[in-house]
This record gives C-alpha cells, structure tokens and sequence, in this order.
C-alpha cells in the first residue's frame, strides 16, 4: 500500500487489510509505505489514527518508511492510491512484470476507472470517506484473492 507521505491513507490501507486478513486466518504480507521519505519512522497521522480506533483497527504499530525499488521485487503487488503515486512507483518498476505489478487501489472496486484516493492531509474531513473508499477496496481485495 502506498501513498505519498505513508503516515494517512496507505496506513489505513495496510491496517484495514491486515485486519481482514487477520480475521480469516490468512497469513499474507501486507505492508505501506510512501514515495517520499519526508515522515521516515513517524507513527501514522493522528486523523488515521483516530478514524481506524473507531472501527476497531489498530495502527499505531505502523511507522513511515519510504518506498525501495526492492519492494518491487519482493512484493505480488503494490497498491498506489493515486495517479501520482502511480507514476512515481511505475519508475521503480524494471521490466514489464514489475510494472503490472503496480496498479491503483480503487481499480479493485471501479475497475479501469483510475480513480484516486483524495490526500486528506489538509482536509480533516476527508478521512471517514477515505476509510470507506479503502474498506471496499479491500473488501474486494479479500474476495478476489483469498484462495482458502
Ligand atoms: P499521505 O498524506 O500521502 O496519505 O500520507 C500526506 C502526508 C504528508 C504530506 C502530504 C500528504 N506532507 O505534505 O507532508
């Protein structure tokens, strides 16, 4: 899961999942981070913090780390939340099978639609519909990939 600065929406992303993962017993790999290493060991965004607690998710286990080219290899795939986050990570990818690797979170739910996840950043109001928009996502996520 990644996002620019990895301490509002892809933590949310990567607790959300983990979460589902964790409630039907499947033991993926699941990890965030951002294109920018400007919060590089900060906790998540109090914002994230806060809207996850309310669903019963916690993330303040989570700390910021700046996106590797090596996370390209070592992960099935890379979740950009927006276009921007797109471009960036596509630059990290080497060969053709690493750039499918790389798709937008939202395509999971409205698929080729490209939509982006809004930063909420600077909107304190925009995290209870990022946590849905990425709640789906994932909901989807689980339903095509869970193999048990
Ligand atoms: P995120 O949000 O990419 O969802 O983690 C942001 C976090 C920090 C900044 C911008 C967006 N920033 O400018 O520091």
């Amino acid at each position: 899961m990644v996002c620019l600065g990895n301490i509002c929406r892809s933590p949310l992303a990567e607790g959300i999942l983990q979460h589902k993962a964790n409630q039907l017993g499947l033991t993926w790999q699941i990890d965030s981070a951002g294109t920018l290493g400007w919060h590089a060991g900060e906790l998540p965004d109090s914002r994230s913090i806060a809207i996850a607690k309310k669903y019963g998710i916690d993330i303040t286990y989570q700390r910021s780390r700046q996106f590797s080219t090596y996370d390209i290899e070592r992960f099935d795939i890379i979740y950009a939340m927006d276009a921007s986050n797109y471009r960036d990570l596509i630059q990290h990818a080497h060969t053709s099978e690493e750039k499918e690797k790389v798709k937008m979170i939202l395509n999971e739910v409205a698929p080729k639609g490209n939509r982006s996840v809004p930063d909420p950043y600077y909107d304190s109001d925009g995290f209870e519909d990022v946590f849905q928009m990425l709640d789906k996502a994932c909901d989807e996520i689980i339903r095509k990939y869970n193999r048990q």
